[in-house]
């Protein structure tokens, strides 16, 4: 009842300011109130609301206040809790038209509780545990002030040098598309109003993971057929399902930055799409727009980003101090600026913050008591969501689960390793908090646990590369050195290895290895660890490596090295106790790989759904003139959709209901799933469709549905697909969206490569 009267005034106050002139304009009626706030915005006030800034600790609050009551921000990024917000809030409410701030961040896989990186979500397969993992973190940092996301960031990733493949969902359209409306829907809730949901803004808009070489902020350079067809869906996809907002992408797109991109920005993004909200710049990408060469100064920065449709310019002063100068000179017209105002206007309108500017602040008496209480995370959620993302790649000869009673050695530079175990973004998350596999192991072994640990070997050997993971927190380094020499530390390991009966090494990249900025040539783990892995391997005891790492890896040489692998990428506060629960066979494994593990970085790009060629290579029939690599064998290390459980998984009976579809009609592909073996378990059932014959190049394959079934030891189970005409359309050379007549291939697998088929022919 207290807060509805609360409620009450705010409602009342921020609408008093809209109303000074008297003009009815009731809140009910968006359009109306923000066109009539509009009327009485002064130019500055106007180009105010355009200005996003990141707080940093150093920055001196009082000045920022007294600008935001002056009317010259719109809303602030990284800052962060309910009682640094609030003064920021309150100065908006001094302003003369008390319009209120937002509070954005980047809440990527978690706030304070950390969830696995997005790939390693995307991993699981389960559209309801990423949901649920969105959720959480939704009502966590909606409960500590934060209005907006940037997330969730869905660029394509196929080349896996690029750092920021950690920060998506992997190289498939369909699975990127899916999950990018999950997680828009999981942020925004019940509406992006909702005191318990913040709003999603989509990134990076557009094609960012398509830099080239895998260098970050590198030129995308594509053609409109593979946009359409590969890159675009999954924007498009969080866009249909309400984002009210779109993160531009800092690269270039055939030769024109997306921040000046007209087309992108106005014709397809506005246009083509009907996208009705926010769309706000990347850090400093408008002023970048002069480095990248299309603009000669910062004014003609500002013209371009303007004018492209860029409402928010995150982090540079250059709209503010160009755009009057622009409208004064008639480069630019009022109605540019008009247009990205009532953008954002109506961006704070949707967050419900007219209605109610303390929506997510609250009271100060509400004030959480300690902002890191425990009380305040969701630890069996993160452990539930985490251990579903985790992908068994090899188990030779049962190594896994471990027996509890067996003597373990565990080694590695990441099996304590609180930080890396968060992966890059993640957000409030704090190191103090999240679990090491040495802290979830030694829980799950209890009082008689007889783990033996022994670092083995630092991250990297190279003086450089640590440097550089170090370059952002020279204060307290993330990556730290043990000092002993290498061999020291190797022939403890060794030691612990030859003491035991089995051997854990929790090897791969640090987590900012796998970050923005973090680019790598060289896919292999580094050498300091494959030396420690080649001495663990020669003391002759089962080897099975923990990975932890946001990209996929070369693991040639530990494929043939360890009796099992489990891939955990970075899987987050309660990493250390799921990787624990998969280890020892409490849970059993049945993630699959969201993107391609190639053998090399030779071969990259190595995505399993590739255009058909003339002359493929056949396996078995080497010989000259297919296309192939002579020097290595054909073909990814792991497919696409690949990964093990403790059980058994047989595919039969694949059948399709007819051999023909009309294209008003239904076709029904089924397929019967047993499990062979002796635990029960979960396992991933794909649906791929290949076009076999087509007016332009058709992909080999490409996935169309999936579905993740648990069966009991022994089950079997019928599993139903409903393939329709909208299963087979694609954009044709005139980037029609249509299907063809013709002949079409049904594959149904567990993973990418070992399918069953059947054919149909559209009608
Ligand atoms: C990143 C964005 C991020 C922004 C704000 C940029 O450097 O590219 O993804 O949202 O910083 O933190």
């Amino acid at each position: 009842m207290k807060k509805l009267c609360l409620l009450g005034l705010f409602v009342s106050l921020a609408s008093q300011s809209v109303l000074a002139d008297n003009l009815p304009a009731p809140i009910e009626n968006k359009d109306a109130f923000i066109s009539n706030l509009m009327k009485q915005m002064t130019l500055d006030e106007k180009i105010g609301q355009l200005r996003l800034i990141s707080i940093g600790p150093e920055m001196p609050r009082e000045m920022i206040r007294k600008e935001i009551a002056a009317g010259n921000i719109g809303g602030t990024f990284n800052s962060i809790t309910r009682d640094e917000n609030r003064p920021m809030q309150d100065a908006a409410m001094r302003s003369r038209l008390k319009i209120p701030m937002f509070f954005a961040y980047d809440v990527i896989h978690g706030h304070r509780t950390i969830f696995p990186i997005p790939l390693a979500l995307a991993s699981s397969w389960d559209m309801d545990a990423i949901y649920h993992s969105g959720r959480i973190a939704a009502k966590e940092a909606a409960a500590d002030s934060l209005d907006i996301t940037f997330a969730p960031m869905v660029d394509i990733s196929r080349d896996p040098r690029w750092g920021r493949t950690s920060e998506g969902f992997g190289e498939d359209t369909y699975l990127v598309s899916r999950i990018a409306g999950v997680m828009v829907k999981a942020f925004q809730g019940n509406g992006a109003n909702a005191a318990d949901s913040i709003m999603a803004s989509v990134k990076h808009f557009a094609l960012y993971g398509a830099v080239e070489g895998g260098r970050d902020y590198n030129t995308v350079d594509m053609s409109p057929l593979k946009m359409y067809q590969d890159y675009l869906p999954p924007y498009r996809a969080a866009i249909d399902a309400g984002a009210g907002g779109v993160m531009v992408a800092l690269n270039s797109i055939n030769g024109v930055p997306a921040t000046a991109n007209t087309w992108l920005m106005n014709d397809l993004l506005r246009k083509e799409w009907g996208f009705k909200g926010l769309a706000v710049s990347d850090h400093g990408a408008i002023f970048e727009l002069i480095k990248h060469g299309v603009a000669k100064d910062g004014r003609e920065a500002a013209k371009l980003a303007i004018k492209a449709g860029i409402d928010m310019s995150m982090n540079d002063s250059l709209y503010g101090k160009e755009l009057p100068g622009l409208l004064k000179a008639g480069e630019i017209e009022q109605s540019d600026i008009d247009n990205a105002v009532r953008e954002v206007l109506a961006a704070k309108y949707d967050m419900g913050l007219f209605k109610d500017p303390y929506l997510r602040i609250g009271k100060a008496e509400d004030d959480p008591a300690d902002t890191y209480a425990e009380s305040r995370m969701h630890r069996s959620d993160a452990r539930d969501v985490a251990r579903r993302s985790l992908v068994l790649l090899e188990n030779r000869n049962q190594t896994l689960p471990l027996k509890k009673t067996a003597k373990i050695a565990l080694v590695g530079p990441l099996a304590k390793a609180p930080i890396d175990m968060m992966g890059s973004w993640a957000a409030a998350g704090r190191p103090a908090q999240s679990v090491t596999l040495f802290d979830g192991m030694t829980r799950a072994l209890g009082a008689d646990s007889k783990l033996i640990y022994a670092r083995g070997a630092n991250i990297t050997g190279d003086k450089k590369v640590l440097d550089y993971l170090n370059f952002l927190n020279f204060d307290a380094p993330e990556v730290v050195d043990d000092p002993r020499p290498a061999q020291v530390l190797i022939d403890e390991a060794v030691k612990a290895a030859k003491d035991a009966d089995v051997v854990v090494a929790a090897v791969g990249e640090s987590r900012g290895m796998s970050h923005e900025s973090s680019s790598r040539t060289d896919l292999n783990i580094p050498a300091s660890q494959r030396e420690l892995i080649k001495a663990l391997k020669a003391t002759g005891k089962p080897l099975v490596l923990v990975l932890m790492n946001g990209r996929p890896l070369a693991l040639l040489d530990e494929k043939q090295q360890a009796d099992a692998i489990l891939e955990t990428w970075f899987s987050g506060t309660e990493g250390g106790n799921a990787i624990a629960d998969v280890l020892f066979g409490d849970y059993n494994p049945s993630g699959k790989l969201p993107i391609t593990f190639p053998r090399s970085v030779g071969q990259i790009p190595t995505y399993y759904n590739h255009l058909s060629i003339g002359r493929p290579f056949t396996p078995g029939k080497p010989g000259n003139y297919t296309s192939q690599y002579f020097d290595d064998t054909t073909g990814p290390l792991y497919p696409f959709g690949y990964g093990l459980s403790y059980t058994e998984f047989s595919l039969s009976d694949m059948a399709l209901s007819s051999t023909t579809l009309n294209k008003t009609g239904k076709l029904d592909a089924s397929v019967t799933l047993e499990n062979t073996g002796k635990r029960d378990g979960e396992t991933v059932v794909q649906l791929y469709i290949q076009d076999v014959t087509g007016s332009i190049i058709r992909p080999v394959k490409e996935l169309k549905n999936f579905r993740k079934v648990m069966l009991k030891a022994g089950e079997k189970k019928v599993i139903h697909f409903t393939i329709t005409e909208d299963d087979l359309k694609f954009f044709n050379a005139q980037l029609k969206y249509a299907a063809e007549p013709g002949k079409f291939n049904v594959q149904i697998g567990l993973d990418s490569q070992e399918v069953k088929q059947q054919s149909f022919e559209l009608l």
